[in-house]
């Protein structure tokens, strides 16, 4: 037996204000599933991870929101470690870039890199908000393109023509944050010297630690040559203050890696066995593996080497780079219902579901992974219910009928079970390649060869004949232990499948190893259902659940990392103004719909037509016939929808967060049906 390797391995920490969503899950399903197979080999491998919590926008939603930004972070952090924890996402842990371990780590690397040379300051020009008193990150500056004139573009490039420029090219700039006209202004800033560290990341970024085609992209990057990095911000910031600066803070990125030491150092205090130096320190034996997506790769293929190298620490063994994912071919869409988020999904569908789909897709390149929704449903029936678990349904009634569910000694296919075994060398080695998709191909041939080789022994025309009792039960030995091994292989992918199966099999936790075994003459448990078919209904419903979560909750966060629209809402001229048609609606009927957990169908009357509606109010009037007989606004020229339960004929106004607190808008009385806003 060669030693347990020793292997460190991290996902990109989200970002502490929004929600996560199924884009997200992509990159911590497969680190997970990596995970859980390092484990089960028997390697010592942990699993790290935080919320990332500092910078603006963060400081900016928490003021909004009239709570401190610690009171932010707190939630969001309950709420990710739960949506993380539903689908199996097993951190060892599961920590916040607020910590006190954070704050030393950055401050130390800060003042190794500063001994050795590695900060400059120089002075910096930027746009200031004269009313908030802060400066104002690109972002947070909006203007007219200087190239198209197009309107209500950020301080950085416009979504229009594709520009990108300086936020001192933007005409007639304004903060996004308060509105005013921001001046120029001067300041200190610390720089990293990034410039210094280029032949270093010219050999590491070649070394084998990327995939080609991101080594490739660094490589334009160096070759045209570095900039140092301005690593502060001024107050207000929500970060930590940078040693000996006072007012000046860290920027967000600088901080956000260090959280990955920072969450293992604080696992090392949970777990004494463990040492932060033997994992950390330059020279150090242990592996590293980062795994991001590929918009954030500059700041760990370039800025963290440096930073870890300058600072005296090991770099990263491999940053493993993932593309995003598309949903029915295109980007994940509010309005089509198909920016999912994790709890919307847990809400009507299994974790384990979306694991194998993500898993069957999951290659070791840098390209999108679509989600086709059909093909979610297909897919995971045909292979999981179908083949997989369709194995132990056909033969564990017979050995609990015929045997009291003892499985005889006899192996009835020793061709197909050594087939098994040859295959799992390679199967191991597709998942420590991290080609899931590769290890999921392999597993289903072998569970079609399984399910064939029982449908050519036909058991139950055999249970019907005098005198093949014998044969019967040698038969679904043999499969239950074909079903037990495809179990194995499926671990890392499928851990609570695994859990009921180890129940029904009567074993303790399988490992890796435990495929050679062969279970003879033993005991199961009574068989219960391993796991039911996707009805298709129930992703329609998640679909029009995400659909009427927008409606439902118009002020909420984008689980992206960005602010939603509203507290940087675009301005839109009169025209457009006078382009929506909004009346006085009185409704004539509420009712719950069947099958929508949120939706109310309001039949209304504005005037000279009556429109049926489907709001997403539900949680706030869970009485809906008490909103008959009273007023509200509707816009009247919104395109129709349709949805799984009718076609939406406008929408209805409300405010409030949501849940409870949804407020259905009401004119004063003597408004009349249809009446339109002056
Ligand atoms: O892009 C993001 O979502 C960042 N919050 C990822 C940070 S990863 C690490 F460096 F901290
Ligand atoms: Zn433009």
């Amino acid at each position: 037996m060669s030693e347990p390797r020793k292997i460190l391995v991290t996902s990109a920490l989200p970002y502490a204000n929004g929600s996560i969503h199924l884009g997200h899950m992509v990159e911590y399903i497969q680190t997970d599933m990596w995970v859980r197979f390092q484990k089960m080999r028997g390697n010592q491998c942990y699993y790290v991870c935080a919320d990332d919590t500092h910078g603006s926008a963060i400081m900016l939603l928490a003021e909004k929101r009239g709570i401190t930004p610690e009171a932010l972070i707190d939630g969001v952090w309950a709420e990710h470690s739960t949506d993380f924890a539903d689908f199996m996402v097993e951190f060892d842990n599961y920590y916040s870039t607020h910590s006190p371990e954070n704050r030393e780590l950055s401050a130390e690397i800060y003042r190794r890199l500063r001994e050795a040379g590695y900060i400059a300051t120089r002075s910096v020009t930027q746009y200031f908000d004269p009313e908030k008193q802060m400066f104002l990150a690109d972002r947070f500056i909006k203007g007219t393109c200087p190239e198209c004139n197009a309107e209500d573009q950020y301080g950085d490039n416009c979504e229009k023509c594709g520009a990108t420029y300086a936020p001192t090219e933007l005409k007639n700039p304004r903060s996004a944050v308060s509105g005013a006209t921001p001046v120029l202004r001067d300041s200190e800033h610390f720089f990293f010297r990034l410039t210094a560290f280029q032949q270093m990341l010219q050999q590491w970024t070649r070394s084998g630690t990327l995939q080609e085609p991101v080594a490739n992209k660094l490589a334009e990057w160096l070759d045209s040559g570095l900039q140092d990095w301005d690593i502060s911000r001024d107050a207000p910031y929500f970060g930590f203050e940078i040693p000996d600066a006072p007012g000046k803070y860290f920027y967000v990125w600088l901080d956000a890696p260090v959280g990955y030491m920072a969450s293992f150092k604080n696992l090392c205090a949970k777990r004494p066995e463990l040492d932060f130096d033997s994992f950390w320190k330059e020279g150090s034996e242990a592996e590293l593996y980062h795994f991001i997506g590929k918009d954030i790769v500059n700041f760990h293929a370039l800025f963290w080497p440096a930073m870890l190298e300058g600072a005296g620490y090991r770099k990263p063994t491999a940053v493993n780079v993932h593309g995003y994912l598309t949903v029915n071919g295109q980007k994940m869409s509010k309005s089509r219902g198909t920016f999912i988020k994790a709890r919307t999904y847990l809400d009507h569908l299994s974790p384990e579901y979306l694991r194998y789909y993500y898993a069957s897709k999951l290659g070791r390149g840098v390209d999108d992974l679509d989600m086709n929704l059909d093909d979610f449903v297909q897919k995971v029936n045909s292979d999981l219910v179908g083949k997989v678990v369709n194995i132990a349904s056909r033969c564990a009634g017979f050995v609990h009928k015929g045997n009291g569910g003892r499985l005889v000694a006899e192996n009835a296919a020793p061709e197909l079970a050594a087939q098994f075994q040859a295959a799992a060398p390679s199967i191991a080695e597709a998942y420590e390649a991290r080609d899931f998709a590769r290890a999921m191909r392999e597993i289903m041939a072998l569970a079609d060869r399984a399910n064939a080789w029982i449908a050519e022994c036909a058991p139950w025309s055999l249970a019907r004949q005098e005198g093949q009792q014998a044969a019967v039960q040698a038969i679904c030995a043999t499969g239950i232990n074909l079903f037990r091994q495809l179990v194995i292989f499926l671990k890392p992918v499928l851990p609570n499948l695994a859990r009921d199966a180890e129940a029904f099999l009567n074993e303790p936790a399988l490992e890796w190893a435990g495929h050679t075994k062969w279970l003879a003459d033993h005991q199961l448990n009574p068989f219960k259902a391993l796991m039911t078919r996707i009805e298709p209904a129930k992703v329609e419903a998640m679909v029009e659940a995400s659909r009427e979560s927008l409606a439902a909750a118009p002020a909420a966060p984008t689980g992206n990392g960005e602010l939603a629209a509203d507290p940087l809402a675009a301005e839109i001229d009169f025209d457009a103004f006078a382009a929506v048609d909004l009346r006085v609606a009185k409704i004539l009927k509420a009712e719950a719909v069947e099958g929508a957990d949120k939706l109310l169908r309001l039949t209304l009357d504005i005037g000279d037509e009556q429109r049926n509606v489907f709001s997403g109010i539900k949680s706030a009037y869970p009485d809906p016939s008490a909103l008959e007989g009273r007023l509200t606004m509707m816009i009247a020229n919104l395109k129709p929808r349709k949805m799984r339960f009718g076609v939406s004929e406008g929408m209805v106004l409300a405010a409030g967060p949501g849940g409870s607190e949804i407020y259905l808008l009401s004119p004063d009385s003597g408004a009349k049906p249809g009446q339109r806003i002056k």
